[in-house]
């Protein structure tokens, strides 16, 4: 009896990357990288900077609409009154090693918070929202408690009072901040929030397409996040700022690494071929910040940079270059700025799970085989 089995596999052509693959509708954002803009909900980024808060920027991509005065303070209310964590995952914050990088243990304490969450897995959406809600408030809180414990200080309840940016910044250092650190703080995890379907986000939505719960969603986020050619990089924005304190060697500096092919960090970007809206919105914020706090220096040598890059280049700042510099103003160690990248987009990946929750159908690509197909297995005796 013949065993030959006819070969139906077909070879296609893989698209490297997804390069430009439309891999699914979404109502919540769009990034236009040839005019500059950011579209969260249907509104530019600019629109919502000059007219509305963080958490009514979260509101609107959970919900599609801006809040009402009313429904802004029970959402705030709400959110600032889940900033607080069970106490077995302080308790995992303590026992990690202090070398451990932020992003690492976020990840691991985000997914720990779903063994605690009695709602972890009801999909309702119901409970969805006040999930959303939860994870949200925990996750800033994770980054601010593991400072604390980190320096041994005691980790600190949030002020109802106080906006989410607000209780974030005191309960990382201490001290309540003033309104212009409120404002530039609450503007960064605005800028954060949302970028289209871009890489952790694609992550997210594949782990919620197989119907698994929020929170291993979040950690897949995460996880795809922390790479060096995604949230990773915003970390290295400021190194500049310790090679550099003469302004007049600034031009020889970049120089240097352009002639050695070395990339700045925090310029350019592979979407905006324009200048990054986030940046410009973010530079008035820096300066003043810097002014305030004695780092008007800084800030020339910011400014030069800027100049020096756009003149060799042709090339702007990107969002990292001036967060990098708002988040070191803001006495915020560099350790964590991934991390607080990753807090504020939590946000935009909640509503991409709940998007998908909403409809869903199981991410499931396939591949390109490029192997044999007819190889013989030998009996181990017979290998080697
Ligand atoms: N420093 C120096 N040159 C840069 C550069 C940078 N940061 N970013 C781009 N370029 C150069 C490229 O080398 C290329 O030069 P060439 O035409 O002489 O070869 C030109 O600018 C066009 O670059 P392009 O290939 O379109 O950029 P990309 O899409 O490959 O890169 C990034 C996008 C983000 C990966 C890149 O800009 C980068 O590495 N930036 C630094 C890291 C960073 O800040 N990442 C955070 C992004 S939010």
């Amino acid at each position: 009896m013949s065993t030959t089995t006819k070969n139906t596999i077909e070879r296609l052509t893989a698209v490297r990357g997804l390069e430009n693959v439309i891999a699914g509708d979404t109502r919540i954002s769009t990034v236009d990288g040839v005019a500059g803009r950011l579209i969260y909900s249907g509104y530019e980024i600019r629109e919502l900077a000059a007219h509305a808060s963080f958490a009514e920027a979260v509101y609107l991509l959970w919900n599609g609409e801006l809040p009402t005065q009313a429904q802004l303070e029970t959402f705030r209310t709400r959110l600032v009154s889940e900033m607080r964590l069970p106490s077995q995952v302080i308790e995992m914050i303590k026992l990690a090693p202090p070398s451990a990088h932020p992003m690492d243990l976020l990840r691991t304490a985000v997914s720990a918070l779903a063994m605690y969450d009695p709602e972890a897995e009801d999909r309702s959406p119901e409970s969805c929202k006040r999930k959303s809600i939860r994870l949200l408030a925990q996750t800033i809180t994770i980054v601010a408690d593991m400072h604390r414990v980190r320096h041994n200080l005691p980790v600190l309840s949030a002020d109802l009072g106080m906006s989410f940016g607000a209780n974030f910044l005191y309960m990382l250092r201490g001290r309540v901040p003033d309104e212009q650190e409120r404002s530039a703080f609450e503007l960064l995890l605005m800028l954060h929030l949302e970028h289209g379907f871009n890489a952790s986000t694609f992550a997210t939505r594949v782990t919620a397409s197989t119907l698994s719960n929020m929170h291993a969603a979040l950690t897949s986020g995460l996880g795809t996040l922390k790479g060096k050619l995604h949230g990773g990089a915003n970390e290295r924005a400021i190194d500049i700022f310790d090679r550099i304190d003469d302004i007049d060697a600034i031009e020889e500096y970049i120089d240097g690494m352009l002639n050695a092919g070395k990339r700045i960090m925090g310029f350019g970007h592979r979407v905006y071929k324009v200048e990054d809206p986030r940046a410009r919105l973010l530079r008035s914020h820096a300066q003043a910040l810097c002014h305030r706090a004695d780092m008007a220096d800084l800030e020339a040598i910011a400014t030069r940079i800027e100049q020096v890059v756009l003149e060799k280049k042709g090339i702007f700042p990107n969002v990292d270059f001036y967060s990098g510099i708002v988040q070191h103003a803001l006495d915020i160690p560099k350790a964590y700025f991934t991390a607080i990248f990753a807090c504020a987009r939590t946000a935009g990946w909640l509503a991409h799970i709940l998007e998908q929750y909403a409809d869903n159908r199981l991410i499931r690509p396939t591949s390109n085989y490029v192997g044999p197909t007819d190889r013989v297995a030998a009996p181990i005796a017979e290998r080697g």
